[in-house]
């Protein structure tokens, strides 16, 4: 956690954040992806949503079921009835056959429950970027109402982080960046961002510094290599979403390599 950078607003969110809940140990945006997070030290989390047809938030990452689950098609076209019996584990492996996909209640539970932080990306059908923003902020506050640390809402979608933000102003929100293109500085400023998350090789020193010489946080996505990670420590960027679990340890001085 990096609550004490001078002049920054306090940041309850730790530095290490498994990707996916942790998605290549076990099934990406399960249930048994966060326990395997959990597993390795991880006390943060980021996660992918959208909405059924029926408008209940789960956990997927593609628009489509056929990569990760045996069905096919647009995952937000069927109802949660249908969508929360579909096998999410056992493309991954044996062992994680049946594993269900998750709504994001069942998620919120596990992370409260286990006092962990969680970054839910809203990743919507396209087509329903507002109302899955708008969804998804009111059930990120009924599920965490009285929670110390609020989940961190984020989305390469700004008009799902525009609906968010009307919904439920006092979410904390963060808009992702897969390129600095011109604007993008006035446009998290503009969605009222706590944090910016950016692909790791866009983050540098002049990045951090516009961010932080704002109040806001820098974030980066996906820091699989050690030598990528020590270069950010190194600039001050304040959360590292991982897939590598089993290589970087929160729980390590300075929260690093395990090799
Ligand atoms: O939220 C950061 C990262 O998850 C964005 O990329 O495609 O893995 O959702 P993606
Ligand atoms: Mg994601």
């Amino acid at each position: 956690m990096n609550a004490t950078a001078p002049g920054l607003a306090p940041w309850p969110y730790p530095l290490w954040i498994a990707h996916r809940g942790a998605g290549h140990q076990a099934p990406e945006n399960t249930l048994a992806a966060f326990r395997a997070g959990a597993s390795h030290g991880y006390r943060a989390f980021e996660c992918d949503v959208k909405l059924s047809a029926d408008g209940v938030p789960f956990l997927l990452h593609d628009d489509t079921l056929q990569r990760t689950t045996p069905a096919h098609g647009v995952a937000g076209d069927r109802p949660w009835s249908e969508l929360s019996r579909i096998d999410a584990g056992g493309w991954h492996s044996r062992a994680f056959a049946g594993e269900p996909i998750p709504s994001l209640e069942a998620i919120a539970a596990f992370v409260r429950r286990n006092g962990l932080a969680l970054n839910i990306e809203i990743k919507p059908t396209p087509g329903l970027e507002a109302e899955t923003g708008r969804v998804v902020a009111l059930e990120a506050k009924r599920l965490w109402q009285g929670s110390a640390i609020q989940p961190l809402l984020s989305s390469f979608e700004p008009p799902s982080l525009a609906a968010a933000r009307d919904a439920v102003p006092g979410l904390p929100r963060a808009l992702l960046l897969d390129r600095l293109a011109p604007g993008w500085f006035e446009l998290t400023q503009e969605l009222g961002c706590a944090a910016v998350v950016t692909a790791y090789p866009l983050m540098d020193a002049d990045v951090i510094a516009r961010l932080h010489g704002a109040g806001l946080r820098a974030l980066c996505y996906t820091v699989n290599d050690p030598a990528e990670a020590q270069r950010l420590i190194a600039l001050g960027i304040d959360g590292i979403i991982t897939d590598a679990v089993d290589r970087f340890s929160p729980a390590a001085s300075g929260g690093m390599l395990l090799d």
